[in-house]
């Protein structure tokens, strides 16, 4: 067999679900060179990336760090360190990752309870009361942007209501963080975790994460340090974290001054990860969500121009997604194939009851520009029309025009702050 070729990956405009294409500074950044897992500049590295975490996340958290796998495995993590066999967890579920969040808790042995909820709205605090009144949970898990329907849930309230019943609060801010609002500590949330792949403008393979001090209280209550670098004074639980890979207890104390070790981080995801941060931080917070929500507003209102149908509850759609419903006679698979084939474009397929029904088209991290608008917009509308759909000639491109003319704000080097 003869040997393949240096990795050469085609042209590609990435305006899916996530993922998308990673911002060219944060490709640059891993490409810089390794060093060792001790060395200073490695842990002032790790302290730089927990520092700047922390105002993405918006929280005071100490405990602000990467977890070592792409967003799923951040939440394993999460769950199987807050939760010990039996205990009770509450899912809305509303959408896919509500559902991996059920089956992540129940692998972790908990007695999960569900709330089950129509796809494509969110889960109203009045259900999550009632729901928790009878439950009582020890902690409440909640998707905040689930990219399968495009809903935001919303998260005040749920606070008031975790501590009346002395309830842990996570969320899952995968495909949310940073293109919507997400307030850590206003909103009391004990555990977020997210990824970068989506509006942060990374790959997938490292996971920010947040833990409250509640969180880290519960955590390091089933603490035990591994044997081989276990000293004296140092715990064995009765119960330990099920999990050695995802034990939080033992991440922390990597991560802190004591950098005991577990696994060896890894360093060029840090690396992006790191640059993620500053290139959101840089723009500012507030401006980068505000980018994420006129560019999203102009794909949606691009999408509507061409005359398709807009799914879901638009009072709680995340900024940097859309659901589009595939018009009646066509065929949703080819139309995204030669998107692909013929444009170099990707847009997304949906998963469950919205499989074949609705397309899903991103507008996020790096890709939140004019330009990756109008140019899908034009693509869909050339594509569309060769499928036997009748749409308006440049229904989508005007009506995304009218958007950006009706923004007041200035395009700052190529994009629209
Ligand atoms: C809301 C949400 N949660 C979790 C995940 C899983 O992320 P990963 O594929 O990085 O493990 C995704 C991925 O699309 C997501 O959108």
């Amino acid at each position: 067999m003869s040997q393949p070729g240096p990795i050469n990956p085609p042209s590609r405009l990435l305006m899916g679900p996530g993922p998308i294409d990673a911002d060219p500074r944060v490709l640059r950044a891993m490409s810089a060179a390794l060093v060792g897992q001790y060395d200073p500049f490695m842990t002032e590295s790790m302290n730089e990336v927990m520092a700047l975490y922390r105002r993405v996340f918006v929280t005071a958290n100490e405990q602000t760090l990467l977890i070592d796998s792409t967003a799923r495995g951040a939440i394993e993590a999460s769950i199987v360190s807050l939760v010990a066999p039996g205990q009770r967890v509450l899912v809305p579920v509303f959408g896919r990752f509500g559902h991996l969040l059920v089956e992540i808790a129940e692998r972790a042995g908990a007695e999960v309870h569900t709330i089950d909820i129509e796809w494509g709205r969110i889960a109203e605090l009045d259900q999550i009361e009632a729901a928790m009144e009878r439950v009582r949970p020890h902690l409440l898990a909640l998707v905040h942007g689930d990219t399968s329907t495009t809903a935001l849930q919303p998260f005040e309230g749920l606070r008031d209501l975790c501590d009346r019943f002395e309830c842990l609060l996570y969320a899952d801010t995968t495909a949310s963080i940073g293109g919507n609002e997400f307030l850590t500590d206003k909103w009391g949330v004990d555990a977020a975790t997210g990824g970068l792949q989506k509006c942060l403008g990374g790959p997938s393979g490292s996971a920010p994460a947040t833990f409250s001090p509640r969180a880290v209280g519960v955590i390091n209550s089933r603490k035990q340090v591994e044997a081989g670098i276990r000293v004296d004074g140092d715990p064995v639980a009765a119960e330990p974290i099920r999990s050695n890979y995802f034990d939080l207890a033992q991440i922390f104390d990597y991560w802190s001054p004591r950098r005991l070790n577990h696994h060896t981080e890894a360093t060029t995801m840090l690396y992006g990860a790191r640059e993620c941060a500053r290139v959101v931080l840089e723009e500012g917070l507030g401006s980068f969500q505000a980018r994420h929500g006129l560019h999203g507003r102009a794909m949606m209102v691009g999408v509507e121009g061409l005359g398709l149908t807009v799914f879901g509850d638009r009072a709680h759609k995340m900024a940097n997604v859309v659901g589009v419903y595939i018009p009646d006679g066509v065929d949703g698979e080819a139309v995204r194939g030669q998107m692909l084939r013929d444009f170099g474009i990707e847009i997304g397929t949906s998963f469950g009851p919205l499989a074949g029904r609705v397309w899903r088209i991103g507008t996020m991290g790096y890709n939140a520009r004019q330009d990756a608008v109008l140019t899908t917009l034009a693509a869909l509308e050339a594509v569309l029309r060769r499928s036997g759909a009748g749409v308006p000639a440049g229904g989508g491109v005007d009506a995304a025009y009218e958007v950006y003319a009706a923004a007041s704000t200035p395009l700052v080097g190529g994009v629209q702050a």
